[in-house]
């Protein structure tokens, strides 16, 4: 079968190549699910990894299949799953398990290894190709009403782990109620963490640099947020405005902005980074001011990445309460289809040359 995969390493190495279609059978004790891809999102992570700036290909393989948002249709299943069965619809997670604790009670998510195992990024296969298997252990159910949301939901676990771990780690203040949140990047990470604070009723200041009227500025204002563009404002003057934030969550791709989201966050806040930034920039940071702020104010700075199980179940719960909230809003991020395997050159010209693609997606196969 056709895989869309890159030779790690090796710039612009995107190209098409044959796997052998895996069974049902090759996962042990008959937990294997069987499924036939549908749709497969790519993002900048999947631009990084054709540009050589991330990426590992699995042992033994000179390439690495591509695509780690996945949506499909379940063909098959071995004796032990009882979660889904043949024609349901189903995401998959993207993080495998090393051999931390956390890895072995299902937190792969926030593993202490250096190394870790994800599929169509580092050291394993992806899913852009017509058919994989894996164990039920990470076959997300996807609610049929959701459909037409499909790739989604991998992003939005991501997302969805943002802002569950905030939360968490703001039980240190026992009576946190955070009022006002600065998204940072109106990207799909950006839109989709917009739409989770929007659910929690928080006021949301979404920033990115366009001026409207853009398609991201419109989301964002359906999703009864404001849009700033940065180019009419800068974070501090917002700040000024509205006052300093309860919760920032920063997703730009932008490490500057990262640091200088550090001035405008409020009293016993918390600041999410969930940019992924393999380049090589540094700025200068006014680190005394920064600092003092800091620890007068009790403020909290997290890490996140990738999302597992739960935040994929956390995710779609509330893809569906953002689809009875705000109906027909989430699936406007869906912006560029691209059709079949065949057309990766194409899929790649848009994440690298269209930047007002919010979201590009291979349409695989038809159900
Ligand atoms: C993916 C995450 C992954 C991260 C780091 C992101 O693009 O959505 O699942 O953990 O890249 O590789
Ligand atoms: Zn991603």
């Amino acid at each position: 079968m056709k895989a869309v995969a890159v030779r790690p390493g090796q710039p612009d190495s995107v190209h098409l190549a044959e796997l052998p279609k895996p069974k049902v059978e090759d996962i042990p004790d008959g937990r294997g699910v069987l499924v036939r891809v549908l749709k497969v999102g790519v993002d900048a992570t999947d631009r990084e990894i054709n540009e050589a700036l991330y990426g590992t290909a699995p042992p033994g393989s000179d390439f690495l299949v591509l695509g780690h948002e996945c949506f499909g249709v379940v063909e098959e299943v071995g004796p032990a799953v009882k979660h889904v069965k043949p024609g349901d619809y189903v995401a998959c997670t993207v993080r495998r398990p090393g051999g931390s604790i956390y890895d072995k009670i299902g937190r792969s998510d926030i593993t202490s290894e250096a190394t870790y195992y994800e599929r169509g990024i580092c050291l394993l296969h992806g899913f852009l190709t017509e058919y994989f298997v894996d164990d039920l252990e990470f076959i997300v159910r996807m609610p049929v009403g959701l459909k037409h949301l499909h790739v989604l939901a991998e992003p939005m676990s991501v997302a969805a782990k943002a802002v569950e771990q905030a939360y968490e780690a703001q039980k240190r203040l026992q009576v946190w109620s955070p009022k006002r949140a600065f998204v940072l990047g109106a990207g799909q990470i950006g839109l989709l963490t917009t739409l989770i604070l929007r659910l929690r009723n928080l006021e949301v200041y979404t920033l990115a640099r366009t001026k409207p009227p853009t398609l991201k500025a419109d989301i964002v204002e359906e999703l009864g947020a404001e849009y700033i563009s940065l180019r009419d404002k800068s974070l501090s003057e917002l700040a000024d405005e509205v006052g300093q934030a309860d919760i920032i969550v920063e997703a730009t791709g932008n490490s500057q902005v990262a640091f200088e989201s550090m001035n405008v966050l409020g009293q016993n806040g918390v600041l999410v980074w969930t940019s992924i930034t393999g380049g090589r920039s540094s700025h200068e940071i006014h680190s005394d001011k920064i600092n003092l702020d800091w620890v007068l104010g009790n403020k909290l700075l997290l890490g996140t990445v990738n999302g597992n199980y739960r935040h994929f179940e956390l995710g779609i719960a509330d893809l569906a309460l953002g689809e009875v909230t705000y109906p027909g809003v989430i699936e406007k991020i869906l912006t560029n289809p691209v059709d079949g395997l065949e057309n990766y050159a194409e899929m790649m010209r848009l994440l690298v040359e269209d930047k007002s693609a919010l979201k590009v997606y291979v349409n695989v196969a038809d159900e």
